[in-house]
């Protein structure tokens, strides 16, 4: 290549260089424009890589005139930058304008509605402690005073995994693994997800959540259990409510009772909510069978107590108005962050 074919090609990429700058409409394209004509693979930058290969006595001239190329494309783009800015490369920001609100998470209402039951035990003094929700029927039956063939084990159909692994029924098999690794006294709270065979409807799940209550020590009586669940539904529900208990049949405890509150709604006098009777079933309780003492070695002639197991789901449902289980399980951001 002869030195005049590249200093005439200098002039004609200078010449594109300044009219291309000069159209350029917004940043992005004199962008383009900038990477095009001093970019790492621009015909600029491979003249002034060949300068090296060219006779000496055209070196000089070459050289000087590439730079000057350069510096006017240089100088081209930094002015048409300047006019773009002020003129606006569309509207600028607004700053008065309101922010985006970013989204932001929240507790699951099974979840908080768990700690606010664990909220109020704690306060009376109990701890919380959890158990494998993968049980052995040993756990989940035979311990709680169920001995295989025995009637009560179908009041709740079970999911088993093989002949003696199911996926526990209730939170009651975490009484049995506490009381076994640790002696009386012994007051606790167990939350956690259970399992059931069940067809699902607005008030069943195969899946939900309880809440156990164990307290064992000496001369525990059926007015301690009276007084703390009593407790704990005027902290659940409100003061004024009223409190029954039922006499009801659980293997693992004897006697059992069902708690009831009054109808929250009508204030007893009958609606759909307690379909009529006044009253809400709120959880089943009793007071531990001898039966299940002696199978955790406690001896039931030194020490008595009381257990009492409740659904989550239930405790929300009526505490917030949700008419049916299955808005829990959907997870429907419309539902849960109404929360
Ligand atoms: N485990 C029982 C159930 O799931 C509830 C319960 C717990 C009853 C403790 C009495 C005592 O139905």
């Amino acid at each position: 290549m002869t030195t005049e074919t590249v200093l005439q090609q200098l002039k004609d990429l200078q010449g594109l260089a300044l009219s291309e700058i000069a159209g350029a409409g917004d940043a992005r394209a004199l962008e383009a424009a900038k990477v095009r004509y001093l970019g790492r693979k621009s015909e600029l930058t491979a003249i002034l890589r060949g300068v090296k290969e060219l006779p000496p006595a055209q070196r000089g001239k070459v050289g000087k005139e590439s730079n000057l190329a350069k510096k006017a494309i240089e100088a081209a783009l930094e002015a048409r930058s300047a006019s773009l800015g002020s003129a606006g490369d569309g509207p600028r920001e607004d700053p008065t304008l309101p922010g985006v609100r970013p989204a932001r998470g929240r507790r699951h209402l099974i979840t908080a509605t768990t700690e606010y039951i664990l909220d109020i035990f704690r306060g009376m003094g109990f701890s919380v402690a959890r158990g494998p929700e993968v049980e052995d029927d040993y756990h989940n039956f035979e311990a709680l005073n169920m001995p295989e063939g025995h009637p009560a084990r179908d009041m709740q159909d079970t999911f088993f995994l093989s002949e003696r692994t199911l996926l526990r029924t209730h939170t009651s098999p975490v009484q049995i693994r506490t009381m076994k690794s640790t002696p009386p006294p012994i007051r606790m709270v167990f939350p956690g997800r259970v399992y059931r065979r069940e067809t699902p409807d607005a008030t069943h799940s195969s899946e939900f959540f309880q809440v156990e209550l164990l307290y064992v020590d000496r001369g525990v009586t059926m007015r301690d259990l009276k007084g703390t669940l009593t407790d704990f539904a005027h902290q659940a529900f409100g003061e004024s409510l009223d409190v029954r208990f039922r006499p009801s049949y659980f293997p693992f405890v004897e006697p059992g009772a069902e708690m009831d509150i009054s109808c929250f709604r009508c204030l007893g006098k009958g609606c759909a909510l307690c379909k009529q009777s006044g009253w809400i079933e709120i959880l089943g309780s009793g007071m531990v069978h001898p039966a299940v003492f002696r199978h955790v070695g406690y001896d039931p002639e030194e020490v008595t107590g009381y257990a009492a197991g409740m659904g989550v789901e239930r405790i929300a449902m009526l505490r917030h108005g949700v008419p049916d289980i299955r808005h829990f399980y959907e997870n429907d951001i419309r539902f849960l962050s109404q929360f």
